[in-house]
């Protein structure tokens, strides 16, 4: 077993890293062996992780590396045996080494953009670190997600036409403003626990997707 690492990565705080990161690990969690590593100093992630109660406990170990910066990437590799899939919520910053790091060793860059011409400005940065860590790693994959997509919009004229100037696609499957979301992050489960068919159908599809990419 060697696991397949999923970096979730923007410098841009608040576009939904560790909302994607805890619903995806979760999702795939309850049929596979993952583990979550929490790379935000703030800890969201494995707060929400610890929010969740005995009886039903978050699907996926979880654990911080928050305080490493340097060398992630060999950290990482300790547990790459011992998992089927490692998932990274990164830091909102690229100024430390923690995300190149991180990126160093992972098949798959998940970039959560609110489609909003903003937003995806605000992505260049990382998009520029990807391309220069794709020169070593060069099986990394990388994909744009779309999140918090407003049904009645979609997503705009203008923000899909900043995505194709991207060098990598965005997924199929968006991600839309649900307050299922916000309410998981509650009690430290997924959407699948909730009564929101909508959000529970376009999770699955995002981690399927995923695991298509890298399998
Ligand atoms: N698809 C969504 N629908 C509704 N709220 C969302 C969605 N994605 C994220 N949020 C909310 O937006 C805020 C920021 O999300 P978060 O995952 O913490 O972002 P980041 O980790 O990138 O800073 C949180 O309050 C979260 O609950
Ligand atoms: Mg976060």
């Amino acid at each position: 077993m060697s696991a397949k690492v999923i970096v979730v990565t923007n410098q841009k705080g608040g576009c939904g890293k560790t909302t994607l990161t805890m619903n995806l690990a979760g999702v795939i969690g309850l049929q596979a062996k993952v583990l979550l590593i929490d790379g935000d100093p703030q800890g969201s992630a494995t707060r929400w992780a610890y929010s969740s109660s005995d009886d039903n406990p978050f699907p996926a170990a979880v654990m911080s590396l928050a305080n490493i910066t340097d060398k992630v990437n060999r950290e990482i590799k300790k547990y790459l045996e011992d998992y089927e899939y490692i998932f990274v919520d990164c830091p909102p910053t690229i100024d430390n080494n923690f995300t190149s790091s991180a990126l160093l060793i992972a098949d798959l860059a998940l970039i959560p953009v609110i489609p909003s011409p903003t937003d995806l400005w605000a992505a260049v940065g990382i998009q520029k670190l990807i391309s220069n860590v794709s020169e070593i790693n060069d099986k990394l994959v990388s994909r744009l997600v779309a999140n918090m997509c407003q049904s009645n919009i979609s997503i705009s004229k203008e923000a899909l036409e900043l995505i194709t100037e991207f060098d990598f696609p965005k997924t199929e499957s968006d991600i839309y403003q649900r307050t299922a979301y916000r309410q998981a992050a509650a009690f430290g489960g997924t959407v699948l626990d909730l009564d929101n068919p909508k959000a529970k159908q376009e999770i699955k599809e995002l981690a399927k997707e995923i695991l298509s990419l890298i399998n």
